[in-house]
């Protein structure tokens, strides 16, 4: 199998579980932004990111949002760099709205209950961003004219690590590191992390202890086979020993024969040459 192949089959794979889990992280998004907005003061400040982790119910220990507001013509003259996320300038949000939040998100500790790619291990925690009209729940869409958005994540560089995006369509996708130290680059909003793959463990194992299996049924019928072996080579030998002092004990025997014999069965039995006496028929009868 080409390595093609394998990426679109993984990438249909990844496609089917990931529709599913698409509505819960869409509402866990949502849920965010709701939290978020909770939490930003009557009168937020534009251009200010505010911190909006404490506002989330205990369940979510460990998950961080923050909360940015901006003109919708300051993010696409400046573009926004704000919690890891390197915007460039010329994003088109439509449809358009005078404000937008962006909302930014760290799962901690809880990404993996969110987020998983088959055969890989995240190395770094899941962050995103989404954007939204401001003060409600439209999330906008996006299309980059300015270049890619690059994400920095919180964590040392990792050797072989891959970027893994996980947009809201709910396909994902993969691809390697930028050149710059911690960076991915993304062409839409979602969620991303980094992985590194797993070397399948499991079932070469499981394929060790069938085979180890079968060598213990090998191992037995081996053993039993050589018992018979060794009790037959015992009973032949047996046999070879007493029909060879059987022969010389009929050889000795021969030697001071008197009788013949004759086989009978399978046992000499003693032959008489003398022939039985023939009943004669009694001349002198008269009836
Ligand atoms: C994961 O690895 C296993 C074992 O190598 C393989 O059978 C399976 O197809 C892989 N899954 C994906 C989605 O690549
Ligand atoms: C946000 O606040 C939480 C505690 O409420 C803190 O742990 C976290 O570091 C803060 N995040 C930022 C980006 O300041
Ligand atoms: C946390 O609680 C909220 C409701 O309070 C629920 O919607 C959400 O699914 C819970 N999350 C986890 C990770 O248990
Ligand atoms: C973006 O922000 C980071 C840290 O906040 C800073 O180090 C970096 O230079 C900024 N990049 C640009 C292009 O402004
Ligand atoms: C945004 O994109 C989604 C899917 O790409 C589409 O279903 C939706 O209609 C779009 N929204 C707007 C306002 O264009
Ligand atoms: C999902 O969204 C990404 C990013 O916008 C895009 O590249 C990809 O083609 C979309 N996939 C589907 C199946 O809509």
């Amino acid at each position: 199998m080409g390595f093609e192949t394998r990426l679109i089959i993984i990438s249909f794979v990844m496609l089917s579980c990931l529709c599913s889990l698409n509505s819960s992280t869409q509402q866990l998004d949502d849920m965010f932004e709701e939290y978020a907005l909770n939490s930003l003061p009557t009168r937020p400040q534009t251009g200010v990111l505010y911190n909006a982790s404490s506002s989330l119910p205990s369940n979510f220990t460990g998950v961080q949002v923050s909360i940015v507001r901006l003109r919708w013509d300051s993010f696409w003259r400046k573009g926004a760099n704000y919690s890891g996320f390197l915007m460039p300038p010329r994003i088109l949000a439509y449809p358009f709205f005078t404000r937008l939040d962006i909302v930014y998100s760290n799962l901690g500790n809880q990404s993996s209950f969110y987020y998983n790619v088959p055969n890989h291990t995240l190395v770094a925690p899941v962050v995103g961003f989404n954007i939204y009209a401001s003060g409600n729940l439209t999330k906008l869409n996006l299309t980059l004219f300015g270049g890619p958005i690059l994400v920095e994540f919180p964590v040392p560089q990792h050797e072989k690590a891959k970027c893994v995006m996980f947009y809201s369509n709910g396909t994902y996708e993969m691809s390697s590191m930028t050149t710059q130290e911690n960076m991915c680059s993304v062409r839409d909003q979602g969620h991303f992390s980094m992985v590194v793959e797993v070397p399948s463990i499991p079932i070469p194992k499981k394929k060790d202890r069938g085979k180890l299996w079968k060598w213990w049924v090998f191992g037995f019928a081996v053993g039993v086979l050589g018992l018979l072996l060794v009790g037959f080579i015992v009973f032949v030998l047996i046999r070879i020993f007493r029909m060879t002092s059987i022969a010389k004990m009929e050889k000795e025997a021969e030697k001071n024969e008197v009788l013949g014999t004759t086989n009978v069965g399978q046992s000499k039995m003693p032959l008489a040459t003398v022939v039985r006496t023939q009943p004669t028929i009694e001349n002198d009868y008269v009836p």
